[in-house]
């Protein structure tokens, strides 16, 4: 399927998806938006995907949504189309994993989209920011909720109350991102990593996503015991006997996804 506002390349089971409109530093407008869920869902039923990278340009990941297209907008509109409701959902639908690749701005809606990916690998030139302030709005596709959770309260309240943009050391230091790596090596080193993940089992992969997920959800027991049961669900899998066998025999293990 070809997009206008997406590049979308797949290779070795990994799934590169650009965002592409380099005139508005790939603002998230309703075309992109809406071919980013086709994609993710195309991705979802490929069986060939194991793994996906989501990134934007070396300038922006993505400067957040696309204030021309909002900015006349009423209440009306927005709260009657439920603006960013379903687009929020598409991705966080996704069971397998997503890893965000950002260099240069992740801002507003951007930096949202980045935080709904299972994890983020930031280059050094990446800067974070929720402005929305500075448009009269809060954030719309999670942000309050999940830049509190990543980087705790104060540090959340400063980059919304104020607007300021956190670097990639400091969204680093603030558990923000897993890692920092130079721009140059960005997509390199997110590849390598998907490629590390699509050679796991993939319904191994799937459960981390659910119980690492569900700490968000509920409460400490309730999620510890998720997880146990997880993980005893796992020995009804082939995978759980290749893994450790291969464990044990010295080798590496094949997994089969079943
Ligand atoms: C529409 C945008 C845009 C945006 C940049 N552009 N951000 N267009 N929506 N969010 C456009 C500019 O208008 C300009 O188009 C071109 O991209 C290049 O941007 P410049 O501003 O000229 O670049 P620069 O001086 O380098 O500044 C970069 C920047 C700045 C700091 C990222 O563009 C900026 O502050 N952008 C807005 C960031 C923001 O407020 N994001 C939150 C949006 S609200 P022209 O045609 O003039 O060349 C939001 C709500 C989330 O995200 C709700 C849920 C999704």
């Amino acid at each position: 399927m070809a997009f206008e506002t997406l590049i979308v390349e797949i290779t070795d089971h990994i799934c590169l998806i650009r965002l592409n409109r380099p005139e508005a530093l790939n603002a998230l407008n309703t075309q992109l938006l809406g071919e980013l869920g086709q994609a993710l869902r195309e991705a979802e039923k490929n069986e060939k995907v194991r793994c996906i990278v989501l990134t934007g340009s070396e300038k922006a990941f993505a400067a957040g949504a696309d204030i021309s297209e909002m900015s006349e907008k009423s209440f009306v509109d927005v709260f009657g189309a439920d603006l960013f409701g379903a687009e929020g959902d598409a991705i966080l639908r996704v069971r397998k994993p997503i890893i965000g690749a950002v260099a240069g701005y992740a801002l507003g809606g951007g930096c949202e989209l980045a935080m709904m990916c299972d994890f983020i690998i930031a280059a050094d030139t990446a800067k974070f920011g929720q402005p929305e302030i500075n448009l009269g709005v809060v954030a719309g596709l999670g942000g309050t909720q999940r830049l509190t959770r990543f980087v705790g309260k104060s540090k959340s309240m400063d980059m919304h109350l104020t607007g300021r943009f956190m670097d990639a050391e400091e969204a680093e230091r603030a558990g923000l991102v897993s890692r920092v790596v130079p721009a140059k090596k960005l997509i390199e080193e997110a590849m390598a990593a998907a490629g590390k993940i699509s050679r796991k089992s993939m319904l191994t992969a799937m459960a981390v996503k659910e119980a690492v997920n569900r700490s968000y959800e509920v409460p400490l027991r309730e999620g510890i015991l998720f997880e146990r049961r997880l993980f005893h669900a796992l020995f009804a899998t082939e995978d759980q006997k290749e893994g450790m066998g291969a464990f044990l025999e010295k080798r590496e293990a094949q997994f089969r996804d079943k």
